[in-house]
């Protein structure tokens, strides 16, 4: 009788020492009894196909991608959803029969849901939402909130000509506004998103002006170290919703392991504290 095979997943990236997505599946495999692993894989950008094209044989079932590979990956994808390539990058990678690769990025939707199970009285129709930064993180952020029905992006980066070529990719309603701009459009917004790395530990504070916060506004940060940065105090002070960070990884990661091991995972305390750990 043949025995059926441990389902393996992981996360690719370089470095990848700092990856919580480990802790986080590795807490689901045992709380829903699957027999499986996910581990951490530090893979240089030239090894980054061969590396795509073995996994398969080896009994992975798929894996999570990081940086700096979300972009590079698209390449080798068999199959890419129309969120990865409206967002141009993967997160998540499916193995499906003889190898062949569908690529998928759940980052938009961790992001959403998030909001959602954070801010539930939020409403994408409420306003506008205010968004600082335009790396890859915000196209992520964008795409969801377009999606959601929000009835303008207010766009604000350091480097205007990324927030530029955000808008010429997700259209009309996005308005770019300078950097030095940001502190001015706080006050009109229904929702207040940093996707720039200022805030977190290690890196210099948010240096956007907050005086606009005020109570019925929502404010979430992507950067979830420390948990609450220094937008979110400010704008706990203020009154308004806040949101953290941690969620969207946590949620982002629904998707892969449910195509992956078969169990939707529920989000909760326990799942935080382990990804805390
Ligand atoms: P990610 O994939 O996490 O979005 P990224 O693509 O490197 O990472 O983007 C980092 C974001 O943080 C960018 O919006 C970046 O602004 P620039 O496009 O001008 O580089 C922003 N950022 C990083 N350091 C910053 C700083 N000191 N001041 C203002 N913005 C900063």
């Amino acid at each position: 009788m043949t025995q059926p095979r441990i389902p393996l997943a992981g996360v690719i990236g370089s470095p990848i020492a700092h990856s919580r997505s480990p802790l986080l599946h590795g807490h689901w495999l045992r709380t829903y009894g699957i027999r499986g692993h996910y581990i951490p894989m530090d893979v240089h950008e030239n090894d980054l196909e061969r590396v795509l094209r073995t996994l398969p044989a080896m009994g992975f079932v798929g894996v999570n991608v990081t940086v700096p590979h979300k972009e590079k990956v698209m390449a080798f994808a068999d199959q890419i959803t129309d969120r990865a390539i409206l967002i141009g990058a993967a997160n998540t990678l499916i193995f499906r029969n003889a190898g062949s690769i569908l690529a998928d990025n759940t980052d938009g939707y961790g992001f959403i849901e998030n909001l959602r199970s954070g801010a539930p009285d939020w409403r994408a129709e409420s306003g506008p939402a205010l968004v600082l930064g335009a790396g890859g993180a915000a196209r992520a952020v964008i795409s969801s909130l377009v999606d959601a029905g929000v009835p303008e992006v207010v766009l604000s980066n350091r480097t205007r000509l990324r927030a530029e070529r955000l808008k010429a990719d997700f259209g009309h309603r996005i308005r770019v506004v300078d950097w030095v701009q940001a502190g001015s459009a706080v006050k009109d917004a229904a929702l207040v998103v940093n996707t720039t790395s200022l805030g977190m530990s290690g890196q210099p504070a948010l240096s956007v002006p907050l005086d606009g916060l005020h109570p019925g506004m929502v404010v979430t940060d992507l950067v979830y170290t420390p948990l609450e940065t220094g937008l979110l105090a400010a704008a706990r002070k203020a009154g308004c919703t806040t949101v953290d960070g941690l969620g969207m990884l946590l949620f982002q990661a629904v998707p892969g392991f449910e195509r992956w091991f078969g169990t939707r995972p529920e989000i909760d305390e326990a799942t935080r504290a382990a990804a805390l750990k």
